[in-house]
């Protein structure tokens, strides 16, 4: 059974406050939820390079493929932005890669959310059908 949507929305607004965004201070949270109900979570973590930064959906994604995880039915992004913040694109095609249409939840601290598609956020991506 899946976890409901009230449990992803507090663990991504739970691990947000884990960021470490020292530079930009803008934290941003990720739940991401696998096919068994278990939510995987990630935060930003930035770094003095700059360069070397991970987000908080790539983390989010990384932990759970590296706990076994591989199917995915939702992602929530916790930010405190008054325009919902949404997935950068290299954490789209990280998305696309591990999680293919997945539904993605938008929200921020002041209770605002949307619902969108990842193939509507990111039309036409390069993925493995290029490779066989
Ligand atoms: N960031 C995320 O973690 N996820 C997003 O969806 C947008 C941006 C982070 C990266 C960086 O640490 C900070 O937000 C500012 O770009």
């Amino acid at each position: 059974m899946g976890a409901d949507l009230r449990e992803l929305i507090e663990a991504a607004c739970g691990v947000r406050r884990n960021a470490h965004a020292p530079y930009s201070r803008f934290q941003v949270g990720a739940a991401l939820e696998d096919h068994q109900g278990r939510i995987h979570t990630g935060c930003n973590v930035e770094n003095a390079t700059y360069g070397l930064t991970l987000c908080a959906e790539r983390v989010a994604v990384f932990k759970a493929v590296s706990e076994g995880a591989r199917r995915f039915t939702r992602i929530v992004i916790a930010a405190d932005s008054m325009e919902l913040t949404p997935p950068c694109g290299a954490c789209r095609q990280i998305l696309w890669e591990f999680c293919g249409d997945l539904e993605v939840v938008l929200v921020n601290l002041q209770g605002k959310q949307e619902v969108l598609a990842l193939g509507d956020l990111f039309p036409r991506p390069f993925d493995d059908a290029f490779l066989d």
